[in-house]
This record gives structure tokens, C-alpha cells and sequence, in this order.
């Protein structure tokens, strides 16, 4: 069983690699893998990756790629190399892209004889909500269910996981089984600012809904004293966890 520390994963959103490595700093000991997102991968990606890998985290290669096929694959295979540890593409790329995103983790860890990188799937951006699913993309399935139906895609395509609303754990749990990984960002601490977020959780509650990882940013990043919030969520998960 993973500790809350395995368990909550920050993102580094920040602009540059020197406020990565000062947020590093201040968070020592308390958390494990860091998760890089477009931010901070655009400006500054394989470099990024060495810094949190020179100081023994895994990182969460957030990229969410989306794209035909082989251009993930090969994307996908780019970011092993580099020495992510998760990676994620966008379920609603299709099954044979998230097929490619999957053997092209499994073809890179094998040769270079490492741990299997997980592949998580994004089902439905935790910023959208009903109205803008129904308004703006226009999806025939309720946002719930369109998850689930992503979920399950992602399962058949032979991924490890997917990223989703900490409110739709326990529909993805129930249809794809207790070892599929379920990683939800859209967690706010009770008080905390939304932003642009929309369906979120507390991290008690989606710990106690069943989260395999959460993922915090701007809580964290934020804050005066990020170590301080951290310890803070992590007190929150164990309670939830009791
Ligand atoms: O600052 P905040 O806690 O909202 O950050 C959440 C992080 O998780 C961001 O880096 C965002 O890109 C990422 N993310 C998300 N929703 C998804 C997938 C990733 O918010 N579905």
C-alpha cells in the first residue's frame, strides 16, 4: 500500500526551471513524484525532466497528448526516454492512438530495462462542466457517463489509468474494476480558490472516494509555505484513510 507521500503528486506549474528547483527545495521529503505540465514542458521539457529525476522523483509527464497514432506513439516513446515515469494522452484521441501511446511505453521501459512507465488516459477536462460540455463541445453523453464510456476505452486499449474528476471515481472504480489507477487533479483544499476548475473534491473526500493519486497545483504552488500545505493535505488523506 502506497503512503499518502507516494500518493499526492504537485504540479510544477511554474514558468521557469529555477522556480521548479526552489518549490523542490522547500517541499524535501514531503513529496515523491512531481507532475510537469504544458507550462513548464514547453518552455523548458527534457531539461525539466532531468531536474526532478537528478533528485530521485518520478515524474508525471503531463503532456496530454492528442494526436494520430504514431505521432503519439512516437511522442509518447520521446517522453520514456527522457525518463518520465507517468504519461497521459487524451482518451478521446481514439483507441488505436491510446494502443500506440501504450506499446510505445512498454517498447522504451523494455530496452531500457527500467520500470514500465504507466499510460493514463484524460477522459473529460476537470475545468468543463455539463453546460459547456452540452453548449460548447457538444458530447451526446452526459458528461458522467462520458467519462465511464472513456474510461472503459482506455481500459480496452490497454492503458494503465486515466485522469478524471475526483466525482467520478466511484462510477470509473465500479466499471473498470479496483486495479485500473484512477488520478484526479480538480482537488481544493477546504477554502481554497477554484480557479478554473469545476468538478472538484476535497483531497479527504476524494481519497475517501477512492483515488489511487491526487494531483495539487496552484494550492500548493501558491502558497506561502507550500511545504506547510502539503503537510496539511497529507494530514487530510490519512485521516481519510482511517
Ligand atoms: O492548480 P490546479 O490544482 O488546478 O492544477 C491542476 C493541474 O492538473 C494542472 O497542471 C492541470 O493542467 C492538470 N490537469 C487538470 N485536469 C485534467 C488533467 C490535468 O487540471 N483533466
Amino acid at each position: 500500500m502506497l503512503k499518502v507521500k507516494d500518493r499526492l503528486i504537485v504540479a510544477l506549474d511554474v514558468d521557469e526551471l529555477d522556480d521548479a528547483e526552489r518549490l523542490m527545495e522547500r517541499m524535501q521529503g514531503l513529496v515523491s513524484v512531481y507532475k510537469l505540465g504544458t507550462q513548464l514542458l514547453t518552455a523548458a521539457g527534457p531539461e525539466a525532466v532531468q531536474r526532478v529525476r537528478r533528485r530521485g522523483y518520478g515524474v508525471f509527464y503531463d503532456a496530454k497528448f492528442h494526436d494520430i497514432p504514431r505521432t503519439v506513439g512516437t511522442a509518447v516513446a520521446a517522453a520514456c526516454r527522457q525518463g518520465a515515469t507517468i504519461v497521459n494522452v487524451h482518451a478521446s484521441g481514439g483507441k488505436d492512438m491510446m494502443v500506440a501511446a501504450a506499446q510505445a511505453a512498454e517498447d522504451v521501459s523494455k530496452k531500457l530495462k527500467q520500470p514500465r512507465v504507466k499510460v493514463l488516459a484524460v477522459t473529460v477536462l476537470t475545468s468543463l462542466n455539463q453546460k459547456m460540455v452540452d453548449e460548447e463541445i457538444g458530447l451526446k453523453l452526459k458528461l458522467g457517463e462520458q467519462v465511464v464510456h472513456l474510461a472503459k476505452l482506455a481500459q480496452e486499449a490497454g492503458l494503465d489509468g486515466v485522469v478524471a474528476s475526483p466525482q467520478e471515481i466511484k462510477a470509473i472504480r465500479t466499471a473498470c474494476g479496483p486495479t485500473f489507477i484512477i488520478l484526479t487533479p480538480g482537488i481544493r483544499p477546504a477554502g481554497a480558490a477554484l480557479g478554473d476548475q469545476k468538478r472538484t473534491m476535497t483531497p479527504g473526500e476524494a481519497m475517501a472516494a477512492g483515488a489511487n493519486y491526487i494531483v495539487v497545483g496552484r494550492p500548493v504552488v501558491e502558497a506561502k509555505d507550500p511545504a506547510a500545505v502539503v503537510r496539511e493535505i497529507h494530514t487530510e488523506m490519512e485521516a481519510a484513510l482511517l
